[in-house]
């Protein structure tokens, strides 16, 4: 294949080194297109050694092969990594004042873009918007992945890894989609709000990652994804609303999604219930804002009462051929593991997949990593994962493809 590999001006451009490396060694023809800023991070002897063809940044250079536009047009997949900000911007506004810009502008090759930035730039509405357009345009977006950057802050903006970008461009060439291709997918992420008062309300630590990781990774394998978000911060939802594939429905209390998912699982193929759901609500709710001048020195009992459980009704209701997959936060007591909880729990929800993760003051909430053990209907380990909550919603959608391979 004849692979062309776009560098911008990012400290990740080390890391595309490795990237152009699995190319070459995987048979493919690689022709690396820096910019000029990309350069000041690795030189150009370092991109011509690994690719073995010559590099230039400039479309004044093999001008007699017409080069700003051969490479484009010669081209069966483009990458670009570390993709900037500043180089986001330019594709979606088709800018091409380098060869990479038209290069890009003269391929109809599939575009793989790897972003790398600080988190501020990442959420910044400008790339937000940037990076919806490119993928309107059917670019494929991978990463960027949660976790430590350049300035010793931490978030989303990092570059994902060589394997993943590598992993992703040859799906992008390999088939028009991923394993989930046609498969609509339903989750709920986040945690449910019950009001007390017109202030206040009993809510849960639930940040929504994961569920957000778990849309996400489906819509990158294809799927069309409805993503009920209860109580989501915008930042986290940001590359999920993003996708051309999935769809955001925001959600307050347990009621407001158990209606949605009941509206949104009547034509699912799978349904993820990752959202922390409140078990009961307040009996009474307060019309007006509740005050100790009431009864002043005698405390306050609230009346609670249950919750319909979302996912036992979803399990009850399955239409032939949906896979339905729950989550359990647990904390290990003295007499059961995390582990052995998760087994109950399985049997007790009847869900076809249950993904049991720990969970503590320190641990599981608000992280952007995970540790998550896949147990199947009969309390059986299908699968585990320990990593970044992406990684985690990956290998839970590998076990949702063996568990409906198993059902045909
Ligand atoms: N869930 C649900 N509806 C509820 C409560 C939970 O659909 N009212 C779902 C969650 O989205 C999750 C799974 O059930 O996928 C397990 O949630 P969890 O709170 O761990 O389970 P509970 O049934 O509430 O059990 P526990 O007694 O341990 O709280």
């Amino acid at each position: 294949m004849f692979v062309v590999v776009g560098v911008t001006g990012g400290i990740a451009a080390y890391k595309t080194v490795h990237l152009v490396r699995l190319l070459v060694k995987d048979g493919h023809e690689v022709h690396v297109v820096p910019t000029e800023d990309a350069l000041r991070f690795v030189g150009l002897p370092t991109w011509e050694a690994i690719s073995r063809h010559p590099v230039t940044t400039s479309v004044h250079d093999d001008v007699a092969r017409v080069r700003h536009v051969s490479l484009g047009q010669s081209a069966d997949l483009v990458i670009v990594a570390p993709a900037t900000a500043n180089t986001l911007a330019k594709m979606a506004t088709g800018l091409a004042d380098d060869l990479l810009g038209t290069t890009l502008l003269a391929t109809t090759a599939p575009v793989v873009v790897a972003p790398a930035m600080h988190t501020e730039m990442w959420r910044h509405p400008a790339t937000v918007h940037n990076i919806a357009t490119l993928r309107a345009r059917g670019v494929i977006m991978v990463g960027p992945d949660d976790g430590a950057l350049t300035g010793g802050d931490s978030g989303p903006g990092r570059m994902s890894d060589p394997e993943a970008i590598f992993a992703a461009a040859l799906a992008a060439v390999g088939a028009a989609g991923g394993d989930l291709e046609g498969l609509r997918v339903v989750v709920s992420a986040g945690g449910t709000r019950e009001p007390i008062d017109p202030v206040r309300f009993i809510g849960n630590r639930s940040s929504g990652k994961q569920g957000a990781a778990v849309a996400l990774a489906a819509a990158d394998r294809g799927a069309d994804v409805v993503l009920l978000a209860a109580h989501v911060d915008d930042g986290v939802l940001a590359e999920a609303s993003a996708h051309q594939r999935v769809r955001v429905v925001r959600v307050g209390t347990a009621a407001e999604l158990s209606a949605a998912v009941g509206e949104a699982a009547q034509d699912a193929d799978a349904i993820v219930m990752a959202a922390a759901v409140a078990d009961y609500r307040v009996a009474d709710v307060s019309a007006v804002k509740l005050s100790k001048d009431a009864a002043p020195g005698r405390g306050l009992t609230l009346t609670l009462v249950e919750n319909d459980d979302i996912l036992a009704g979803l399990v009850e209701s399955r239409r032939e051929g949906q896979t339905i997959v729950g989550f359990a936060a647990e904390t290990p007591t003295e007499n059961e593991t995390v582990l052995e909880r998760g087994r109950r729990k399985a049997a007790r929800k009847g869900a076809d997949l249950l993904a049991v993760n720990q969970v503590g003051w320190t641990t599981g909430f608000e992280a952007d990593d995970n540790e998550i053990t896949l147990l199947d209907a009969r309390g059986e380990v299908v699968g585990t994962a320990v990593g970044t909550k992406r990684q985690a919603a990956d290998a839970l959608w590998d076990a949702v493809v063996e568990v409906r391979a198993k059902m045909r």
